[in-house]
Order: structure tokens, then sequence, then C-alpha cells
């Protein structure tokens, strides 16, 4: 008999032939009570980030024996509890991190040379010739990047950092080796005093408990007067509310945003704000990575069913 798998949704055609040549399949979940309905019987899920995959859910699968996450984050998955039952979880590292760091470029460049709002005003009829001061914007030669959670992402920003001229400080958990912060041209900095005086602050922590709420309202007003704030990471190591309190207050430059608290719901008063660029969730989403994150998610599940270790084990 075949094991069974559920897909929550649907990935590329091929990553669907390759898991139906080893396995009875099933597409498509939305939610978790529809996952709790559709996993009873399966040995597999295959899952987004935006599934969440509690003991709930994990208790309705007796059958379960890996759980494979198609995103490098897990913090939908409680781990710990699938852990204790002898259940697998997959990841997707490394793939995605040129991507990512490329869009987290996108929205520092964006944000710093006031991309949306002129493509607006063009788009409108209202560009009626050169003018001096017609968005203006922050110029990144010789500024200060601070690069929070200096993990795969985190390097890769740094890395494109230095073509831009930027000096690097970063934060991170445990400090990098001197090789390594001599390569990326990288200094250490203690968090606050990275937030008191970078131009340009981009968060690439994983959420976790330790890093939920990290830059917090006190944090927020440690951020230096007129500088951006973008975000590619997880939503909650954000205080939102405060950061757009400062936003308001035209006290920051400006800021981007890749995820969000509570997304897919965005808060209404970040839409409102015309120096910011909001984005749903896109970092990884180049072809050829989602291609890549498609096929590792599927062989994970092929490794594991077929008497396997994991490929890209979270444990
Ligand atoms: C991830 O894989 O965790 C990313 O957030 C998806 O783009």
């Amino acid at each position: 008999m075949k094991y069974k798998v559920l897909l929550t949704h649907e990935l590329f055609p091929e990553v669907h032939e390759k898991l139906k040549n080893h396995f009875e399949m099933e597409i498509g979940a939305e939610g978790k009570d529809e996952i709790i309905r559709k996993i009873r019987d399966k040995d597999a899920i295959l899952c987004f980030l935006r599934d969440p995959i509690d003991r709930e859910v994990i208790d309705s699968a007796p059958k379960l024996k890996i759980i494979s996450n198609y995103a490098v984050g897990y913090d939908n998955i409680d781990v710990e509890y699938a852990k204790s039952k002898g259940i697998y979880v997959t990841n997707t590292p490394d793939l995605l991190t040129e991507a990512t760091a490329d869009l987290t470029w996108a929205l520092i460049l964006a944000v710093a040379r006031r991309i949306v709002e002129a493509d607006s005003f063009t788009r409108a009829g209202k560009f009626k010739g050169w003018e001096a001061g017609l968005f203006l914007g922050m110029e990144l030669n010789g500024k200060r990047i601070g690069i929070v959670g200096m993990g795969r992402i985190g390097k890769a920003v740094a890395r494109r950092a230095r073509g831009f001229g930027l000096e690097i400080v970063y934060n991170k958990r445990q400090r990098l080796s001197p090789d390594e912060e001599k390569k990326l041209s990288a200094r250490f900095m203690d968090l606050d005093e990275l937030l008191q005086t970078s131009h340009i602050i981009t968060i690439h922590t994983p959420l976790t408990p330790e890093t939920n709420n990290l830059i917090n309202r006190e944090r927020i007003y440690k951020i230096k007067e007129g500088a951006i704030l973008i975000n590619t990471a997880r939503g909650a190591v954000v205080d939102e509310d405060a950061l757009i309190e400062r936003l308001e207050k035209g006290s920051l430059f400006g800021a981007g945003f890749d995820v969000y608290r509570g997304e897919p719901n965005i808060n209404p008063k970040l839409l409102k704000l015309k120096n910011v660029v909001l984005l749903p969730h896109i970092g990884s989403a180049t072809t050829e990575t989602r291609l890549a994150m498609a096929n590792l998610a599927a062989d994970n599940i092929i490794a594991v069913l077929s008497g396997g270790k994991p490929i890209t084990p979270v444990w």
C-alpha cells in the first residue's frame, strides 16, 4: 500500500508528479480545520508557512512521520511537540538566501529613493519636467547599515552592502569569528547602539521566543532620527504599532516590509503611510528559488517515507 501525503497548496506540476510517482497524494487544505480533517490518514504533510501545525493538528494525525515545511522559517510548527512524537520536521534552508537578500535590497533602494511614490506620480501624469527638489531620497554611499541577525541571509545582505559603499555593523546572539567579520567587512555592535547609529536597519532573525518583539517599543524609540527600517524576516520581531507612531510623526525616513505581525492582515495605518513600501511576503519568490525549495521539500518526504533520514531536518 502506498503512503499518503497531504500537500496543503499547489506547487509545481513536476513536483506533484515526483510525489505522485511514490505516494497517494491529496492537494489542497486551507486553514487549520481543513488541515485537521485531511491529515488524519496521512503519513506526511508538505505545508506552507501560513499553515499552523500545532499540537491539535499533530494530535489529529496518528500516522504522521514528517512535516515538511516549504520555507526556511518554521515558527508555524510546534517543533518540540512534533519531536516528542517522533515526527520529523524539515525546512528549506540555504536555497532562498540570495533571493531574500536581493528582495531586501529592492526594499532598501525603493524606500531610500522613493521609487513607489515616484512611479505613482509619473503614471498619474504629474511629471512636468526636471525639478531640483523632486523626490529627494537618501544617499546610501558612506552611510551605516545595521544588520540585526547575521545568519545566512544577513551575510548575503552584507555582501551586497559593500557594493553600495556602506559601513556594515551587525548584531547577533553569537558573534562571528574575526575571519568572517573581516571577509564581510562587518563590525559587531550592541543592539541598542546599532539602532541608535545606523541609517538603515534591516532585520534577519528567525522568529523564536527570544526574538519575538525583539525590536520592542523602547527599542523602536532608540532608532536614529531619519533612519530606514526594513523587515523581510518575520513581522512579530518588530513592535509595529510603535514603528507606525514614529513613521506617522515623520521621525524616520521610511520603512519597507515584506512581513507583518498577524499577516496576511495588515495594520490599516500602514496602508496610509506614503513613506513605506509594502510587499506580500515575496522574499523567496523567484521561479528558480521556489522550484528548488519545492523539490527539496518533496525530497525530504521521499527520504523519510523510504525509511531514510531527512535531508534538511529542523530536528
Ligand atoms: C521563509 O522561507 O521562511 C520565507 O519567509 C518565505 O519567503
